[in-house]
């Protein structure tokens, strides 16, 4: 193929954003992962399913970072889970230096990429590759929205007994707790949800989706999602690898923009060649506006949590 996509993080989100960018034939795939052997037996695995996918993709797998060089897009799912007992704050610290520590390596060999960053916390991990990478914030872009807007589609098409292709749902803000739905540009067929259902379905609908992440780990009791998240990663470097000019829900560098400076944050935006390629604005209501403010001051806290730990 004659791009390259390299996955960091060869567990359940990565080797599942491998299969499917593999899949797709969008491009070849390098997988790295710091435990020997993963990254490697899981490309090879894939590799050897190509005959029967049919696909012409090519897969490898490395503990180095020598394979990836020269990748277009670089996929970040390095990190370790929540563990019991663990603080936040730990948590923070052990994935940020590791994204950091990943964002320097992918720097040096592939200085072109566009970062999709998907390691959480997510906007935390945002603000940690960006200043790592020195890449311009066009090039850094946090995975968030596609997968909550895909989670709400998904209950919406439930809910109406359509189909999920008609749906379209309008989220900003940041990832889960703090998302902000936006019901009024979420629709089904071009028709306003709040024209086909009540408030409160809406509400409750909103309610599970911005809980998505939680179900779906009390459900599975060890580990967290990993098929949609792969697929919302997967869409983000299709529409960068074709330069699709797609319009989606991401987390990207605000200066600025919806008021806020110096800030990654969900909003929609134009994904292309370039990365971001435009920041989509548009006029929200008080109300809107206000919880927007609250996702940002939770970002806002992230940040000084870096700061502290001397990100
Ligand atoms: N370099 C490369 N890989 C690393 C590093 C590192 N420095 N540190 C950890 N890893 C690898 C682990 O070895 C593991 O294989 O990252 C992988 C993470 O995989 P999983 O534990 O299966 O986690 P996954 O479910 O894939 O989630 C990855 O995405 O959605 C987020 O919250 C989730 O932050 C988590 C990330």
């Amino acid at each position: 193929m004659d791009k390259k996509v390299t996955v960091i993080g060869a567990g359940n989100v990565g080797a599942t954003a491998a299969q499917r960018l593999a899949e797709k034939e969008l491009c070849d795939v390098v997988l790295i992962d710091i435990i020997e052997g993963v990254p490697q037996g899981k490309a090879l695995d894939l590799a050897e399913a190509a005959p029967i996918e049919k696909h012409d993709a090519q897969l490898t797998g490395a503990n180095t970072y020598e394979p990836s060089a020269g990748s277009d897009i670089v996929i970040i799912t390095a990190g370790i889970p929540r563990k019991p007992g663990m603080s936040r704050d730990d948590l923070i610290n052990t994935n940020a230096g590791i994204v950091r520590n990943v964002a320097q390596q992918v720097a040096k060999l592939s200085p072109e990429a566009i970062l999709i960053i998907v390691s959480n916390p997510l906007d935390a991990m945002c603000h940690v590759a960006l200043n790592a990478s020195g890449f311009p914030k066009q090039r850094v872009i946090g995975m968030a929205g596609v997968l909550d807007s895909a989670r709400f589609r998904t209950f919406i098409a439930r809910e109406l007994n359509v189909s999920v292709e008609n749906t379209h749902a309008f989220v900003l803000g940041g990832h889960g707790d703090t998302m902000v739905p936006l019901p009024r540009f979420s629709t089904v067929a071009g028709i306003p949800i709040t024209e086909l259902m009540s408030a409160e379905r809406i509400d409750a609908l909103v309610q599970r989706t911005a809980n998505g992440g939680a179900e779906i780990v009390s459900l599975l009791k060890t580990g967290s999602a990993y098929y949609a998240p792969a697929s919302a990663a997967v869409e983000m470097a299709e529409a960068i690898l074709k330069d699709k000019k797609k319009i989606l829900p991401c987390a990207a560098y605000l200066q600025g923009e919806y008021g806020f400076q110096d800030l990654f944050i969900g909003v929609p935006v134009k994904l292309g060649s370039k990365g971001v390629e435009e920041i989509i604005q548009i006029k929200l209501t008080s109300a809107e506006q206000t919880a927007l403010a609250k996702s940002a001051a939770a970002v806002e806290e992230l940040k000084k949590t870096l700061r502290k730990l001397n990100f």
